[in-house]
């Protein structure tokens, strides 16, 4: 009796625990706050489809350049008015979901012009994002502390982004700075490849939209070459496929029947894949819902 009890303990906690780590396998990283009203950070979490969110973007910076954050019409973080956010972003790493700043993006005015430039760029996103606690600086994003910071370059040169990893990294003490990277998805990309060859980067979420060269256009030869060939052997922790949520979202919208029948299937092989970005939450109405990962369909709460 007792031992059929305790064999019983065993089994419920190898459940528990396989059942209960959202760290392992695959997930989803979705991009919030661009293009309009992306429901709240605290909903996007509790879908239970995503494992990322990347609250984009810090689209003014470097060069002396007075911060900005833009995000659209779900916030004005300038008067003060996104502060309200650390409730949904503190609800979303209860369910640890990470949550990190997103700068740069494809509207911005940003460029970095020396490494100083770069540590006070790095110095500014610790204070007013991360864990820093100089008293006097103003927080965007109220006091929740993100849990890392992702590198959405995609205009201006690629010089000094790789310091700018470097002095983000070197904030890790207590606790860590996580750094992810959003190249285009021609290799090697000409705003990135730099940093990301300092090795420091988590995750590389590579977008595989908006370049008929790379992206999905009908058939997937381009992509899945491009993904075997260059960027599976990134120096990486884990490398996700980049992908629109919706067709109107960007160029290179992939069905998701043909995702999970022709696309995942060859990607998914590899220890380092980590599953699938998604550029934007307010394009994604179902997309997410329907992404088959570890053979396991995301379906969201009803
Ligand atoms: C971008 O920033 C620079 C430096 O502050 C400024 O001179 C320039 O006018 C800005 N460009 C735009 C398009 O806002």
């Amino acid at each position: 009796m007792a031992c059929q009890a305790k064999a019983l303990t065993l089994l419920l906690s190898i459940l528990v625990v396989s059942f209960c780590k959202p760290s392992d396998g695959a997930g989803i990283a979705i991009y919030w706050g661009q293009d309009g009203y992306g429901g709240s950070l605290y909903d996007t979490c509790a879908s239970g489809n995503y494992r990322f969110v990347n609250i984009a973007f810090l689209s003014i910076f470097g060069n002396g350049r007075n911060p900005r954050l833009n995000l659209e019409a779900n916030c004005d973080p300038n008067a003060g008015g996104c502060t309200w956010l650390s409730n949904g972003i503190t609800s979303c790493q209860k369910q640890g979901i990470k949550v990190l700043l997103s700068i740069g993006g494809r509207s911005g005015n940003y460029s970095l012009s020396s490494a100083d430039d770069a540590i006070k760029v790095a110095y500014y996103i610790w204070n007013s994002f991360l864990g820093g606690h100089e008293s006097s600086s103003f927080r965007p994003l109220g006091d929740a502390i993100l849990d890392g910071v992702d590198f959405y370059i995609d205009t201006g040169s690629g010089l000094y982004w790789d310091d700018l990893a470097r002095a983000l990294h070197g904030f890790s003490g207590q606790r860590k700075v996580y750094l992810a990277a959003a190249p285009q998805c021609l290799f090697p990309d000409e705003h990135l490849d730099t940093a990301i060859k300092t090795g420091l980067f988590d995750y590389v979420w590579v977008q595989f939209y908006n370049n008929p060269r790379c992206h999905y256009s009908g058939d997937a030869n381009n992509l899945l070459n491009g993904w075997k060939q260059s960027w599976i052997k990134v120096q990486a922790n884990q490398v996700f496929l980049g992908l629109p949520a919706a067709p109107q979202a960007a160029g290179g919208f992939i069905p998701v029947d043909v995702l999970n029948s022709q696309v995942l299937p060859s990607i998914n092989t590899s220890p380092k894949f980590g599953g699938v970005m998604l550029w934007n939450k307010y394009f994604d109405n179902e997309y997410s819902d329907g992404i088959i990962l570890d053979g396991t369909k995301l379906i969201s709460p009803a």
